[in-house]
């Protein structure tokens, strides 16, 4: 339509003009390439305005993409630091629960400790109620306290058998003082010995009295110093170190040995009462010397063992009842002295039913008598005294026909720290009473020693 209108007019003009035919040609040309030329670039002109348009957006698109670009960018960074975050986050949140569960597992094992603590306290109160009780009882049953029950831990009791123990065990005891208990267990010992018993001897009377008579002042001393009294043969018993007896034997007279003591003995006693009441140990204190006596090493050195009492139930002579198969009681003649013979016995029967079945009661021995034999007064007295005792043990019991008389002898001896020998006065009435308990024992408990026969009546 441009050329049209571009080519019209100048063939308009050509037409009207005067030109000639060759000049409207050349008109007709130059119209048709200008209208051409306007044709092309009214053409072009949609093409322009297409193309600066396309151009406008290419550009608006690009920064838009840029834009977007820029924000997904953004985004990603956006994206990853809430990543990393999430991950810290969940890694604080494995920590929280790790350090909560440990927190957990902490406050159970809290809660067990203190539970723990709480029963231990609890079984502690009991132990403390229970020894409470114990010694309340021990304090109103006035030493009757060492009757109780015999556990089976504790060592059994080997009786005397021809093919087994062959060396019996006797108790000198009277729970009086002054009574005469020392002095017959040391010229008993002499007695025994001069028979040809190989005796041993132990003192359990922490006033040492018969560790006196055999050994001089200096000795005891020196064994004291080297810890081989009584005292530490118990020490060490209780302890579980078990200490050979021999080891604290002190060699007498011809055959014989002695077991010393010293007033140490006191703190042995104290500490063993105290772990008796408690009973803090499985080991029954009451059983110290049983264990010993009865071993082959104890038996098969001695032939007889005499163990000299302390006037009182305490650990040495529970202890002394605990091994022993006789008991021999020296009793003073005089009112006094039987009057409490009874009340003895009764203790004793107490022991032997509850501790000791096997414990025999020997007999009883009058000491101090006004002339060989005893007197009548003496003599009734004694009878009394025996039916009461019978009364209490159940069955007679025995009287020895032996007495000591008493004799200013004894004191001579004490005075030198000897027992009395075969020069005294006094001599021959321990010699009747050893071949009367010679009587009174098993057959199969004899001397090893032989004496000549001349060598006896000298
Ligand atoms: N038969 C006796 N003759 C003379 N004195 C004796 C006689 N028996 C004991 N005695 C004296 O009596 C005191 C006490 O004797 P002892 O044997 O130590 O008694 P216990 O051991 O029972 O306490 C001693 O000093 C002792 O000299
Ligand atoms: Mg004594």
């Amino acid at each position: 339509m441009f050329a049209f209108m571009t080519f019209a007019p100048c063939l308009l003009f050509a037409e009207q003009s005067s030109a000639t035919w060759s000049d409207k040609e050349v008109l007709y040309a130059v119209g048709s390439v200008i209208g051409t030329f306007i044709m092309v670039i009214v053409g072009m002109i949609p093409l322009l305005i297409y193309y600066l348009d396309n151009t406008k957006r290419a550009e608006e698109n690009k920064t838009t993409t840029a834009k977007v670009m820029e924000a997904t960018t953004d985004r990603q960074q956006l994206l990853s630091e809430m990543q990393k975050q999430l991950v810290d986050v969940q890694r604080e949140a494995g920590i929280l629960r790790v350090s909560e569960t440990k927190m957990n597992v902490q406050t159970q094992k809290q809660k067990e400790f203190i539970e723990l603590l709480q029963s231990k306290l609890n079984n502690l109160q009991q132990i403390f109620d229970a020894d409470r009780r114990r010694i309340e009882r021990a304090l109103t049953k006035d030493g009757q306290t060492w009757n109780e029950k015999v556990l089976s831990t504790a060592p059994e009791f080997r009786p005397l058998a021809e093919d087994d123990r062959r060396t019996p065990i006797i108790s000198v005891l009277n729970l009086k003082g002054g009574v005469g208990k020392t002095t017959v267990t040391t010229n008993l010992a002499a007695a025994l010995d001069g028979l040809g018993y190989r005796v041993l001897v132990m003192d359990l009377d922490l006033q040492g009295s018969l560790t006196s008579m055999f050994l001089i002042d200096d000795r005891e001393v020196t064994l004291l110093d080297q810890e081989k009294v009584l005292y530490d043969f118990l020490k060490k018993a209780f302890a579980g170190e078990f200490p050979n007896l021999l080891d604290y034997t002190q060699t007498i007279l011809s055959n014989s040995g002695l077991v010393p003591t010293n007033d140490r003995l006191f703190y042995a006693e104290m500490n063993l009462t105290i772990h008796w009441l408690l009973r803090e140990a499985n080991r029954d204190v009451r059983f110290l010397l049983r264990k010993e006596l009865h071993l082959k090493r104890i038996t098969e050195k001695y032939d007889i063992i005499l163990l000299d009492c302390p006037p009182v139930l305490n650990v040495c002579c529970v202890n002394a009842l605990g091994a022993s198969d006789y008991v021999l009681s020296p009793v003073m003649l005089s009112r006094q002295a039987t009057i409490r013979v009874p009340v003895m016995l009764a203790r004793i029967k107490e022991f032997r039913d509850n501790v000791n079945p096997t414990l025999k009661f020997m007999g009883l021995l009058g000491n101090r008598a006004t002339r060989p034999g005893l007197s009548s007064e003496e003599q009734n007295r004694l009878s009394l005294v025996r039916d009461k005792c019978k009364e209490i043990w159940g069955e007679p019991v025995y009287q020895f026909r032996a007495a000591i008389r008493q004799s200013i002898d004894i004191r001579k001896a004490e005075d030198q720290s000897r027992p009395l020998n075969k020069g005294d006065d006094l001599y021959p009435d321990f010699v009747k009473l050893a071949q009367e308990i010679e009587t009174l024992l098993p057959t199969y408990c004899r001397r090893t020693v032989t004496i000549p026969a001349k060598e006896l009546s000298s």
